[in-house]
C-alpha cells in the first residue's frame, strides 16, 4: 500500500465509525509557548481534551503533520525523522479504551491485512500515578492476542505526554508488528530497538492533566488519542525496513542522486540526512519560519546548514537546496497547501541561505580542521574550547552542534557550557559598546549613524577586496544622512568598480552578520590582523570591532548590532578628495 492510499484508508475507516475529518494544523503551535513545534496531532487539539467544545464534533480523525528535533542527532540512519505525518484519530469524552481497541484492531488486520500472529501488544504497567492497566490488556485477549503477546511496561514505555510541560496525558497500548528475524537475546522484547519488534500504533487514554507542580489530576472529561506514524507504517506494510526505500522519498533521492551524480543517495547516511532535512526545512518555510538565531529558525537553520555540509560530503558542490525543496513542494503541495503557495518564498530562503553558508562553512571547515591538527596526538583530554566553538559560531556561522558534531568525527568533544559562557559575553559586550560614544568622525550616536558606521567598516573591507590591500581610511566623516569616506587609491574608482563594491556590502548585509566588539592589547588587535589607521595614535588597550567574516578593525564604535538591520547600501558620489585620496559618499536606503 502506498502512503496516499493508507491516508486515505485510515481517514475513510475512521469517518465510517462516525469522526469527522480535520485539516492538519500549522507546524508552530498557536497557543502553546512551552514547545516550538506541532509535535503530534493531538497538540492542536489540547483545549479540546481539556474540555472545550469543538466545532467538528467530539470524534476527530486527521493527518498532521509534525517536527520533533529530539532525535535529530540520530537522523541518518533508516528509521528517524525529524518531520513526520501523523495519522490520528480521537474521542473527546465519547468513546473510551473498549472502542478504541476494537478499532484498532479492526483496522490493523482487516484494512491493512496485518495477521494477528505478527501483533504484539503493551499496555501500563501502573505505578504512583495510576494503576495497571488490565482493562486494555483484556481488551486485546478479547479480540484474540495471545496473553503471550501483551506485555506490561512502565511509564518510559507505556504513558504519553503531556506534549508540552503541562497538560493532558495518560497511560497508553502501543501495538507493534514482530519482523521475521531472530530475537537478538534472551531479553529482546517489544521494548528492544533490535529491529525485531516495531512499533506501529498509539492509544493513549487521556484520563490526566499534568500539573505545573508534576502532579496528575483526574481529567472531568475521558478522551482517547491516537497516533500512528505514517511514514512508519508505509514501510511496513510494503515489507520495507525503511521509509527512505519507500515513495515517500523516491522523489527527492532521485534528484539528489542527479545532482550528486551518484546512483543510491539513500545508502548513505549523508544523502539521508540531506532530503529528511530539507524536506522538513520546506515544511517549516512553508508555516512561515525563516532561517534565524533563536528558536524555531534557529532549528531551521541548523537543519539546512547541516543538510550543506552532507551534501558537500557527497560530492555537490553548487547550490542544490532550492531545487530539493522544490521536489518537496511538488511532492506535498496538494495535501498541504502553505507549500504550495510559498513555494517561491522558500525557494528564494533556501538560496539566500546556503549562498550565506556556502564559502563559510568551506573557510570554517578549513579553520576547524587546522583546530584539530594542532592538538598534539598525545593530548587525551581532546576538547573544544567554548571560545573556538563559539569563534566558529560568530566568524562562520556554524551552530554549535555542527562544531560538535564535526568534533565527534575526529573524537573531539566540545566544551558547550563554556561555549553558553562565551555567547552571554559577548551580548554583554555588544551592548556595551553600543553603549559607548565614538570621538571621532562621528556626530551623534543616534542609530542611523551606528548602522552607517558599520557601513563604513564593510565599505572599508569591500574596497580593499576590489581595489587592493593599499586601500587605507584617510579620513571618516557620518551625519544622520549619509557617510562619508576619503581611502587611500591612486586613481578615480570607475563605475563597474563601484558596483561590485556595492554588491559586496549588501551581501555582507543581506548575511545578517554579527557585529562584535572586544577589548584587547594594540599589538594582540595588530597581530590578529585588524585593521587600523597608521596615523592613528592608540593608547594601550584598543576596542576591536569585528562584522562577522568580514571585517575587524580597531575602532571605538558605537555599532550596529548586526548587518541585517542596515538596510541597502548605495554609492552616491565617487571624488577626488586629495592628491592619492579618494572620497566615497554613500547612504543607506
Ligand atoms: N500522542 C500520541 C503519540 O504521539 C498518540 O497520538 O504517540
Amino acid at each position: 500500500m502506498k502512503a496516499n492510499q493508507l491516508r486515505r484508508t485510515y481517514i475513510d475507516f475512521f469517518r465510517r465509525h462516525n469522526h469527522a475529518e480535520i485539516g492538519s494544523a500549522s507546524l508552530i503551535p498557536e497557543n502553546d509557548p512551552t514547545v516550538l513545534f506541532t509535535t503530534a496531532g493531538m497538540h492542536p487539539l489540547v483545549p479540546f481534551l481539556l474540555g472545550a467544545k469543538h466545532p467538528a464534533g467530539t470524534r476527530l480523525v486527521n493527518c498532521q503533520k509534525c517536527v520533533r528535533t529530539g532525535d535529530i542527532d540520530e537522523v541518518g540512519d533508516t528509521t528517524h525523522l525529524t518531520f513526520f505525518e501523523m495519522l490520528g484519530n480521537w474521542s473527546l469524552g465519547d468513546y473510551f479504551k473498549d472502542e478504541a481497541i476494537a478499532m484498532s484492531y479492526e483496522f490493523l488486520t482487516r484494512e491493512l491485512g496485518i495477521p494477528v500472529q505478527k501483533l504484539w501488544v503493551s499496555c501500563f504497567a501502573g505505578d504512583q500515578d495510576a494503576p495497571r492497566d488490565d482493562e486494555a490488556a483484556g481488551m486485546w485477549k478479547k479480540h484474540g492476542i495471545p496473553e503471550n503477546r501483551i506485555v506490561f511496561l512502565g511509564k518510559a514505555q507505556n504513558w504519553w505526554g503531556p506534549a508540552g510541560q503541562t497538560g493532558p496525558c495518560g497511560p497508553d497500548t502501543e501495538m507493534f508488528v514482530e519482523f521475521d528475524q531472530p530475537a537478538c537475546g534472551p531479553d529482546c522484547g517489544v521494548a528492544c530497538n533490535c529491529g525485531k519488534f516495531v512499533e506501529i500504533w498509539n492509544d493513549v487514554f487521556m484520563q490526566y492533566n499534568k500539573q505545573a507542580d508534576g502532579s496528575f489530576a483526574p481529567l472531568a472529561q475521558r478522551n482517547v488519542d491516537t497516533g500512528m506514524g505514517l511514514e512508519r507504517v508505509t514501510a511496513i506494510l510494503q515489507g520495507k525496513r525503511s521509509c527512505f526505500e519507500t515513495e515517500l522519498f523516491a522523489g527527492l533521492l532521485g534528484k539528489l542522486g542527479e545532482i550528486a551524480k551518484t546512483d543510491a543517495p539513500g545508502a548513505t547516511r549523508s544523502g539521508r540526512i540531506v532530503v529528511e532535512h530539507l524536506r522538513t526545512a520546506a515544511f517549516l518555510m512553508g508555516d512561515g519560519v525563516v532561517p534565524g538565531n533563536v528558536d524555531q529558525a534557529y532549528v531551521l537553520r541548523r537543519l539546512i546548514r547541516r543538510a550543506i555540509r552532507e551534501g558537500r560530503k557527497l560530492g555537490v558542490t553548487q547550490a542544490f537546496t532550492a531545487d530539493l525543496a522544490d521536489v518537496a513542494v511538488a511532492e506535498y503541495g496538494t495535501a498541504y497547501p502553505a507549500l504550495a503557495q510559498n513555494r517561491d518564498q522558500i525557494r528564494n530562503l533556501l538560496q539566500q541561505e546556503e549562498e550565506q553558508f556556502a564559502s563559510a562553512l568551506e573557510r570554517g571547515t578549513r579553520e576547524f580542521n587546522k583546530l584539530v591538527d594542532s592538538f598534539p596526538a598525545h593530548v587525551e583530554r581532546k576538547v573544544i574550547s567554548g571560545r573556538k566553538a563559539f569563534y566558529l559560531y560568530e566568524t562562520y556561522g556554524f551552530p554549535l552542534e555542527l562544531t560538535a558534531e564535526m568534533a565527534g568525527e575526529r573524537g573531539f568533544t566540545v566544551d558547550t557550557a563554556s561555549y553558553h559562557d562565551a555567547y552571554k559575553k559577548h551580548q554583554e559586550l555588544s551592548r556595551a559598546g553600543a553603549e559607548q560614544k565614538f570621538k571621532g568622525g562621528l556626530a551623534d550616536a543616534s542609530e542611523k549613524t551606528a548602522k552607517l558606521h558599520t557601513a563604513t567598516h564593510l565599505l572599508q573591507a569591500a574596497l580593499r577586496k576590489v581595489l587592493g590591500d593599499h586601500v587605507g581610511q584617510a579620513g571618516s566623516n557620518i551625519t544622520a544622512d549619509r557617510l562619508r569616506f576619503d581611502f587611500t587609491h591612486g586613481a578615480p574608482v570607475s563605475k563597474e568598480e563601484q558596483a561590485k563594491v556595492e554588491a559586496l556590502v549588501n551581501d555582507a548585509i543581506s548575511r545578517d552578520q554579527v557585529v562584535t566588539c572586544q577589548e584587547m592589547a594594540l599589538d594582540e588587535a595588530r597581530a590578529a590582523g585588524a585593521i587600523a589607521l597608521f596615523s592613528e595614535r592608540y593608547g594601550e588597550r584598543v576596542k576591536v570591532f569585528k562584522i562577522g567574516d568580514v571585517s575587524m578593525e580597531i575602532c571605538g564604535g558605537p555599532h550596529a548590532e548586526r548587518t541585517g538591520t542596515l538596510g541597502k547600501f548605495r554609492i552616491a558620489k565617487e571624488e577626488s578628495s586629495s592628491r592619492g585620496v579618494r572620497r566615497i559618499k554613500a547612504v543607506l536606503e
